[in-house]
């Protein structure tokens, strides 16, 4: 008898034994339908990576020489060392015009499936073309740009290094996209990505309870995939803007925008497309009541800040290049 329930008691035990990591797992691992981890960087066929490109991309992305101004670059309101955004409300470019809508982050949007709030440029080869040439924000011209780009020596020998089989290669066309070659490079990989690929110890236990939370209440449902969004758009009923309709002219476009990515959100304040919200604990309630219909508990919003905190990834070292001087040639900054 007495042997018979002990070796009972050893066979429970030996159950639970079996059964508790292979439960971990499980949940580890439908989470690994919902997200992905970062890849090192994103290829595209049509812009294929190479080192020179890359750092002429990195040039180009701080030289404000690319701006009618001579002052705008698109590091101004994308700042690599704040989280890849302004931390504005919304913009300011060329003759302190303010734009309406927030700058979201660089840092990983290669990965979206579309870019711009509206999802209006299907990539960030398209994307780079567009601010230069934006009256609010670089205000420069094509012509312009080819101008003060070919009167720069290194400039001319660093374009033929980055696109060595092109023959002309001071095109408009591969300045965006030598900065998107550096776009591409721009992933930054958290702890999150550590326990995606398997180490259960890579979030603390409140992380996971954030992470429980958003999965149980549907957040998911919308923000998923390796950017935690930047893959979907969807309707949120929330200020003037009329978003992905301005775009399409399609009904049921109003109000729709591109799922913002969660990765560095508690870097990239302010919140939303207009950047009117400051506070992370807002903009998530925001969210439970306007795209869940659920009032969160203050419970609730503070373990999923907890866990979007832990999304905020390593920020890759950027050396400053030295960039080439103008020379006596080069058209001088104009700022009207
Ligand atoms: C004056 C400020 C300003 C400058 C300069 C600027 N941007 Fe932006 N950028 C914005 C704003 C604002 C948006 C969002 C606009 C929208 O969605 O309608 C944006 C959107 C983007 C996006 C889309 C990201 C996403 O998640 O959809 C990328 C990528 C980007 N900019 C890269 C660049 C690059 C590259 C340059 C330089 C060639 C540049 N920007 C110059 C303000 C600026
Ligand atoms: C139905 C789709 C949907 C659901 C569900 C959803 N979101 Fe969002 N989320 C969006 C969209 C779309 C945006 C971009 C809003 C905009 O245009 O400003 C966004 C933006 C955000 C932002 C602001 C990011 C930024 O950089 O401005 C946060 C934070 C956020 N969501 C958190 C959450 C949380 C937490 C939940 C669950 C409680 C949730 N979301 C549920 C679609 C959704």
């Amino acid at each position: 008898m007495r042997t018979n329930k002990a070796f009972e008691i050893l066979l429970v035990l030996f159950i639970i034994l079996l059964i508790i990591p292979s439960a971990a797992l499980s949940g580890n691992e439908s989470y690994k339908t919902l997200f992905q981890p970062l890849p090192d960087r994103v290829d595209n066929p049509e812009n294929p990576l190479n080192r020179d490109k890359i750092l002429l991309g990195k040039m180009l992305f701080i030289d404000a020489r690319l701006s009618k101004s001579g002052f705008f670059s698109c590091n101004s309101c994308h700042n690599l060392t704040t989280g890849g955004v302004d931390n504005l409300p919304t913009s300011i470019g060329h003759a302190w015009h303010s734009g309406p809508r927030n700058a979201p982050t660089v840092y990983n949007a290669a990965i979206h499936t579309t870019q711009f709030w509206d999802g209006r440029a299907k990539d960030v080869e398209e994307q780079a073309q567009g601010p230069v040439l934006n009256p609010g924000e670089m205000a420069s011209s094509k012509e312009l740009v080819l101008e003060r780009i070919n009167t720069i020596p290194e400039y001319v020998s660093l374009f033929k290094k980055a696109f060595p089989e092109s023959k002309d290669p001071i095109t408009y066309e591969n300045v965006a996209k030598a900065i998107a070659a550096f776009e591409r490079t721009l992933m930054t990989p958290s702890r999150f990505d550590r326990y995606l690929k398997g180490d259960k110890k890579a979030l603390t236990s409140d992380e996971m309870k954030g992470l429980n939370i958003v999965v149980k209440k549907g957040c998911v449902a919308c923000h998923r995939g390796p950017a935690l969004g930047g893959n979907s758009f969807q309707k949120f009923d929330y200020g003037d803007d009329m978003g992905r309709y301005e775009v399409t002219k399609n009904e049921a476009d109003r109000k729709v925008f591109k799922v913002a990515s969660w990765r560095n959100v508690a870097l990239t304040y302010p919140y939303f497309h207009d950047g009117k919200v400051w506070n992370l604990d807002e903009a998530v309630r925001i969210m439970g009541e306007k795209q869940l219909n659920t009032k969160l508990t203050d419970e609730e919003v503070h373990y999923i800040v907890i866990f979007l905190n832990s999304l905020t990834g390593e920020m890759k070292r950027i050396d400053l290049p030295v960039l080439p001087p103008s020379t006596q040639n080069t058209p001088h900054p104009d700022r009207n």
